[in-house]
């Protein structure tokens, strides 16, 4: 079943359209990347599935649900998550109060997902106390995901979310986001991390100056001549 479809997307920013007919789909518990240069628009893409951007033609549906436009609050209830690439956690907030923010659409804070999400990472759960602000790049990474896993969304989209990490917590990161995927949970990743990224998810596009490029399995991205060549570093 497909959950994500993006079709002939045209977005922007005012008057600026930075997005020129993209396609897009992520199947349900599909782990799908999008890679390419800086600037590209795999930012924006991400942005406007969530309706962040300035709707310029084409449409997004979730679940066979148009929400091309809608607002944030009513796309989080359908059962995405979105962790965007900067500004994720509220720093003066504690660890636990960002993961209730996670669930704030909700009346209760739902008990079974805190548990779920202290089980997946450890660390938030001995640092619940603390303040975001106060903690790691790669804590604070985690906590966004964590806050995003609150309503145990079907489609999680995951902006960069290995940039400005250590080497070895990339490879903890990308072993987490393996581990959401597995237990059930659609990915929709950008990642400037691209053979890695490439190397885990089920599929990836290439997307280059705000219009698709390619789109194959990971593998046969990462075999590709062009792509290795152009977007990979040989
Ligand atoms: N808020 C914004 N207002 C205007 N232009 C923007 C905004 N955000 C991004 N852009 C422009 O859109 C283009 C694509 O950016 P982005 O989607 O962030 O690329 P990527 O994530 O692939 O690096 C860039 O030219 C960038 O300068
Ligand atoms: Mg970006």
């Amino acid at each position: 079943m497909t959950l994500l479809r993006v079709r002939d997307l045209d977005a922007g920013y005012g008057d600026l359209q930075i997005l020129t007919d993209v396609d897009l789909n992520v199947e349900d518990e599909e782990y799908v990347t999008i890679v390419g240069p800086n600037g590209a628009g795999k930012s924006t893409v991400m942005k406007s599935v969530f309706g962040l951007t300035t709707h310029m033609g084409g449409t997004v549906s979730f679940d066979d649900t148009d929400i091309t436009g809608a607002n944030p609050e009513d796309i989080i209830r359908l059962g995405l998550g979105y962790v965007p690439q900067n500004d994720n956690v509220f720093g003066t907030l504690s660890v636990q109060e960002n993961l209730e923010m996670g669930a704030y659409i909700l009346d209760e804070v739902p008990k079974d997902s805190l548990d779920a999400v202290y089980e997946r990472f450890p660390i938030l759960e001995e640092r619940r106390d603390q303040k975001a602000g106060t903690m790691s790049g790669g804590q604070q990474q985690m906590l966004a995901m964590g806050r995003a896993l609150m309503l145990d969304p079907d489609l999680l989209l995951l902006d960069e979310p290995s940039a400005g990490l250590a080497p070895d917590l990339v490879d903890e990161m990308f072993d987490k986001i393996d581990e959401i995927n597995e237990a059930g949970t659609a990915i929709l990743m950008v990642e400037q991390n691209a053979k890695e990224a490439l190397r885990r998810c089920d599929r990836g596009y290439v997307l280059v100056n705000g219009q698709n490029r390619y789109m194959d399995t990971g593998r046969a991205l990462l075999d590709d001549q062009e792509v290795r060549q152009d977007f990979l570093g040989g």
